[in-house]
This record gives C-alpha cells, structure tokens and sequence, in this order.
C-alpha cells in the first residue's frame, strides 16, 4: 500500500510545487519508487510543469483531470462527462528522460469553480465527511500501483485540500526561512489537527522543508535556527533546498537527460536528493 504525504503551506510561492515535483523526480530515479503525483491546485502549476501547458490543454477539453471527478460528485447528471482513472492518470511523466516511474493526475482551472460548489454541499450538511472522501474513494483503486503518492496542494484549507489531507497518511511543510513564509506554520500545524480529530483520520506532521535557502543571509540562518529549536515542529529536514536560478528555471516543459542536468550540479543535486532522501527516511518511520 502506497504512503500518501501532502505538501502544504499556507504562505503561496514558497515552492510547494517546486519541491514536490524534485521529490517525486528523486525518489523514481534515485531511490527506485513508484510515484503517484496529484496536483490539487486549480493553478495548475504542478501539471504544466510536469506535462506543458499543451497536453494539459488537450486532455482538459476531454475532461481528462482531476475537475471531473469532484464535478460528478455535485452534479450527478449522467450525460455530464464521467471520470475515467486509467484514462485520467498521466503515466511516466517526467521530463527528465532517466525518470520512468512518476505518473500523475492532472489539475484543471476548472477546479476553481467545482471548489464553489463542493463547499456549498459541505455547508449543507456539514457533519458528513463525504464531501472530504472523493479523492481518496478514486485513488484507491490505483494505489497499490504506487510506493509513494505526493499531494501537492494549493496555498489554502479549501475543500479541495481536504480532499487532499484525508487521502494523505503525512505531510511536509515547505517554507522559505523567513519571516512572513514561516508566520503561519502553527495554523496549519493546528487545523490539519483540528481536521484530523473531526474526521478520525490521522495525519502526521513529517516535517518542514526549507526552501530557497541563501547562505549569505543570516536573517535565513537565524530562522533556521529559531525553526529547530521550535519544540512544536516535529522536524526540520537537515538538507536545506538552495535558492538556484536553474531550481527556477526547472519550472519551464522542456526535456532533461539526467537530474544533474535539470536541477544543477553546483549543490542543487544532491539537496535535493537529501531532501528526498529524508522524506523517505522519516515517513517510513512515521507513517
Ligand atoms: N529553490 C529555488 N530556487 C529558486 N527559485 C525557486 C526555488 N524553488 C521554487 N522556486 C521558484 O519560486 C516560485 C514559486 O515556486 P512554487 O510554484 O514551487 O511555489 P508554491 O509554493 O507551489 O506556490 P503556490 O503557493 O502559488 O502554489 C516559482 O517561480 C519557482 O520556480
Ligand atoms: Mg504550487
């Protein structure tokens, strides 16, 4: 059974998304996992990322994402278009040609406003976890493929993320070392809980990531620090995530022949791979 692990923060721009395509990337090629990635934002960051903007287009016009299937579950009108899973998942999606193993189920601007209206039937009947239950129904005819299913989700508690937190077995938090991208660590840390409680299903905090780290600043050095002696954050990951323009420039679709290639060889590689090293390491261990 595959380990499910949200990436969450609630500060946007920290690099979620960033982070959890380098981690999927790493744990295939580096640590020989199956990886599923689910892209919850309606951004659809992660998914142009990982497939271009093109095929995205393409497979959303067929109603190929992830919008359809929280679709059917407020409209229940049989001529609508269905979700298909083996249709929806994107196999072997990676731009890096030494990475085989990472699929993905895309996102979709369409999610927007199928959020609007999930929440209205949550708000309607808010003791039922039906609402927060559609993902992880869908997924787990798929899971078992999969060692590892990385949950990557917007900057916010919607009902789409929840979706996304009662599928996920863990999470990690990635945050800049900062002042602002680091203020809201204990709301998430408390709402996750408070989401946990009301549903029954236990969620663990795996740790924080620290992301775009510059080792000229010593505001950067000092958040660390404070963030490590923070005995209300389980972990904060040891490799920290540089600041790299090729980190970057990662986001845009073009092909990769290695990892080195796409992420850099100066430092950037092997944060990344301890990065993901770790996330291994600790989920195994708490999940
Ligand atoms: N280590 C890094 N070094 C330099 N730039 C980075 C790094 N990580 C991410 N970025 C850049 O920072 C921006 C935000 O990253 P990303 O989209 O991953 O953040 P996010 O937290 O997912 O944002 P959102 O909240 O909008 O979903 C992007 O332009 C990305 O390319
Ligand atoms: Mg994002």
């Amino acid at each position: 059974m595959a380990r499910a692990i949200a990436t969450i923060n609630l500060k946007g721009g920290v690099g979620k998304s960033t982070t959890t395509v380098a981690l999927a990337e790493f744990m295939a090629a580096e640590f020989g996992q199956r990886v599923l990635v689910i892209d919850l934002d309606p951004q659809t960051n992660l998914t142009t990322m990982m497939i271009g903007e093109r095929r995205w287009q393409e497979l959303n016009d067929e109603g190929l994402t992830l919008a359809t299937l929280f679709r059917n579950a407020v409209d229940r009108d049989p001529a609508l278009p269905q979700f298909d899973m083996s249709k929806t998942v994107q196999r072997g999606v990676s731009s890096v040609k030494a990475v085989h193993s990472v699929d993905l189920l895309p996102s979709s601007l369409d999610l927007m406003e199928v959020q609007e209206a999930l929440s209205y039937v949550q708000f309607n009947d808010p003791y039922s976890n039906a609402p927060v239950e559609i993902l992880r129904n869908a997924v787990a005819e798929i899971a078992d493929f999969y060692d590892y299913i990385l949950i990557d989700c917007p900057p916010n508690l919607g009902i789409i993320t929840l979706n996304g937190l009662m599928l996920a077995d863990g999470y990690i938090i990635p945050t800049i070392p900062d002042v602002l991208s680091t203020y809201g660590i204990p709301q998430i840390q408390q709402r996750v809980q408070k989401f946990a409680t009301r549903t029954g299903h236990r969620i663990k905090e795996i740790g924080l990531v620290v992301t775009k780290y510059r080792s000229n600043s010593t505001l950067h050095r000092a958040t660390i620090e404070r963030l490590q002696r923070d005995e209300t954050i389980a972990n904060v990951m040891p490799c920290w995530v540089p600041e790299s323009n090729q980190i970057a420039a990662s986001a845009e679709f073009v092909g990769y022949g290695t990892l080195k290639m796409k992420y850099g060889g100066q430092g950037q590689f092997d944060a990344l791979r301890m990065v993901a090293e770790d996330v291994l390491m600790n989920s195994k261990v708490y999940l």
